[in-house]
């Protein structure tokens, strides 16, 4: 199983090798209703996760499932970085499992990226911030029961005991703070507590999570960040506040997926400005 994991993740690379010798500097995974910010993103080089050796696709509304690569410049400096942008991720509430669903950030980091900025649309467990709010990840609590570094010791990626410490890049998340402030995006920040969904939380649920510190839910990014921390990529988070924690909106209001999807989409291009200006600025040195 595990080996079966590297063997995929190696297929995928070379095939990405093959197809762009010179891998790009970083890749930002792109959230529900978040894919479609990126100015020029149509006039990129791209691939369809399914023409992609090795790697699956997901088929959630809002995600295009695709790979594309540009080259962005940050407006204030002579900057640029090539970046891999995924479009679309592969998430374990639709059946995939805990390899698949770490698998492309993994093929990426074994193409060459050096890091990972994972975004999410995730649930706002703040009543005092506002929907559309962007929080910085500063470390996340996983409570999907999945790790990709679970199975027969030495799965080929790193060392099974991984440290996370750290696993959000403290230089990479003062790297948002700093471009966020020059260009007057309002940056929370706080801990992603990582669910397995689909159903969304009851108001129980998200009365715990509050207790145990979280400041925001969500069905993602935890197996990602575990798994590119234990390649040794750095990475950064960031959440967009589609919608409050069940309950917290008030004892008559619904969650709903084409609402998150929605308020995803409605604040995407602040999101992709932040996020492509920052990126055009992370420091990529050891
Ligand atoms: N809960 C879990 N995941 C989510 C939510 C939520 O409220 N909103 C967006 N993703």
């Amino acid at each position: 199983m595990n080996a079966d994991a590297k063997s995929r993740v190696d297929q995928s690379a070379r095939f990405l090798q093959k197809w762009r010798p010179q891998a790009p500097d970083l890749c930002i995974v792109l959230g529900s209703g978040l894919g479609n910010a990126i100015p020029d993103i149509d006039q990129m080089p791209s691939l369809k996760f399914s023409e992609i050796q090795g790697f699956s696709a997901s088929e959630v509304v809002g995600h295009a499932s695709e790979l594309r690569i540009g080259e962005i410049k940050s407006a204030g400096s002579a900057k640029s970085r090539s970046i891999a942008f995924l479009r679309g991720r592969n998430h374990a509430y639709e059946g995939f499992s805990t390899a698949e669903v770490a698998h492309n950030v993994r093929a990426m980091i074994a193409w060459g990226v050096r890091g990972i900025v994972l975004t999410n649309a995730a649930g706002c467990l703040e009543t005092q911030w506002n929907l559309g709010d962007f929080m910085l990840i500063e470390d996340h609590i996983n409570l999907s029961g999945l790790n990709p570094l679970s199975g027969a010791a030495g799965n080929g990626f790193g060392q099974r005991f991984c440290d996370m410490t750290q696993c959000y890049d403290p230089e990479w998340s003062a790297a948002f703070r700093t471009r966020a402030k020059a260009l007057g995006i309002p940056l929370r920040q706080g801990v992603y507590a990582g669910v397995l969904g689909p159903s969304y939380e009851t108001p129980a649920e998200i009365r715990m999570l509050r207790t145990l510190g979280a400041q925001a839910v969500g069905m993602s990014t935890v197996v990602e960040a575990i798994a590119a921390r234990q390649m040794g990529a750095r990475v950064a988070g960031l959440s967009c506040m589609t919608n409050y924690g069940a309950g917290l909106a008030g004892t008559g209001s619904k969650l709903d997926h084409a609402d998150v999807v929605h308020m995803g989409a409605s604040v995407a291009k602040i999101m992709a400005e932040l996020v492509l200006d920052t990126a055009a600025n992370l420091p990529l040195g050891d």
